[in-house]
């Protein structure tokens, strides 16, 4: 039996990825390793956990010891690497404890790795997952294609590149057999409602204020959070080792524009008058280095490995929108607790 060990299986985009490889593959016994910050919540797999092919191990990456442990004991072939540090206003409030998981922790797995797997890398494969914000901000046209020089301007995106460049260097320096993704925005159902769908959905659900940073006029390219990680799915099994391959939804939105359409979305699932929703957007105080525009060409992972995006845009807002409506036992327990003085302290 084939064994797949995935960092961060607890979060959002991790469980999806967890959930997509224990069904999809029941001949692969899947290890998630997570550390259950308060972005990891086991509520996401609760699914699985009758699965003999899943295994959960609790564990954070910056704990080296912990994880010779974890990888002598189930002699992983293949690691899925997306646990992180992800919120950028959380790092600009505190950058060290990207420094430490992002970058530590990644160096550390890569250690781990490379002392299980020695000189022996046939059938192995380390997958680094990675996000667009490393190549920095476009104006009003173009793409990040995977050629774009790095410009990371956060400190959530200055941790991913440096992780990114620590990757390529263990494929330089040690051959090991690693493949990188760069995604754009996901969203879809147990998205941590710090980020900026599920806070809106939320807050128009309990007649909040709805907070646009700015001139609302940012731009993001969203991507349905199955899609990619179908494309993650795609990558690890069908790309090349020492690759990078970008993925995007080809789905752009300004947020005050994405803003309004969850507005008009809420207000009928929830039958309230048309336009009524719209009234709660406020425009607040601006992220310090505010990124303008994101905006992803996929076209290397589309001709060559043959993936592309299945969920359209409005039919994707709807979904995730009914799903929080639906979910209100998850909604609750995540927004218990240290949620709310982040929120306080963010938005006061
Ligand atoms: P998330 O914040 O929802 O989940 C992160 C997970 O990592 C949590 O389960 C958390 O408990 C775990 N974790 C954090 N620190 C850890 C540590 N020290 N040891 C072990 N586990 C730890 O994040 P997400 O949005 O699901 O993002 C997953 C990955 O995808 C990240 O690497 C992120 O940079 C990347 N990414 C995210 C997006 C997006 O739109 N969310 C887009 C592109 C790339
Ligand atoms: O591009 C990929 C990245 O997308 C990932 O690497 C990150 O992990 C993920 O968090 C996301 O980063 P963003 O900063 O783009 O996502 P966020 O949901 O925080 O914000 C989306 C846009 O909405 C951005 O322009 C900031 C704005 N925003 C956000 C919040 C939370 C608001 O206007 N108001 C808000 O309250």
């Amino acid at each position: 039996m084939k064994t797949i060990l995935i960092t961060g299986g607890a979060g959002f985009i991790g469980s999806h990825v967890v959930r997509l490889f224990v069904t999809k593959y029941p001949d692969y016994k899947i290890v998630n390793l997570d550390a259950l910050t308060y972005a990891g919540n086991l509520e996401n797999l609760k699914d699985l956990a009758d699965k003999s092919n899943y295994i959960f191990e609790k564990a954070d990456i910056l704990n080296a010891e912990r994880l010779a442990e974890i990888f002598q004991k189930h002699q992983p072939s293949g690691v899925i690497h997306l646990a992180a540090e992800s919120h950028v206003d959380r790092s600009i409030s505190n950058p060290i404890a990207f420094v430490e998981t992002n970058v530590l922790g990644t160096v550390n797995l890569l250690n781990a790795v490379r002392n299980l797997w020695g000189d022996d890398l046939e059938g192995k494969r380390f997958y680094h997952v990675s996000t667009d914000e490393v190549y920095g901000s476009l104006g009003e046209e173009g793409l990040f294609t995977e050629s774009t020089p790095y410009d990371p301007r956060s400190p959530y995106s200055a941790s991913k590149a440096a992780s990114d460049h620590f990757v390529r260097a263990y494929f330089h320096t040690y051959h090991l057999p690693v493949v990188l993704s760069n995604c754009s925005n996901n969203y879809g159902p147990h998205h941590f409602p710090e980020k900026l769908i599920p806070l809106i959905i939320n807050n128009i659900k309990k007649n909040k204020s709805l907070p646009v940073y700015g001139d609302g006029k940012y731009t993001r390219d969203w991507l349905w959070v199955k899609d990619h990680a179908s494309a993650i799915d795609t990558i690890f099994h069908k790309g090349r080792s020492g690759e990078t391959y970008n993925i995007g939804g080809n789905n752009e939105w300004k947020n005050i524009d994405l803003v309004k359409k969850l507005c008009d979305i809420m207000d009928e699932l929830l039958e309230r008058p048309a336009g009524s929703s719209r009234q709660l957007i406020t425009f607040v105080k601006d992220r310090p280095g505010h990124d303008r525009r994101y905006a992803i060409d996929s076209s290397k992972l589309q001709q060559e490995l043959g993936w592309e995006p299945s969920m359209k845009s409005e039919e994707g807002f709807r979904e995730t929108a009914k799903w929080y409506l639906e979910n209100e036992a998850w909604l609750d327990h995540v927004l218990s607790g240290e949620y709310q003085a982040y929120y306080e302290q963010q938005y006061k």
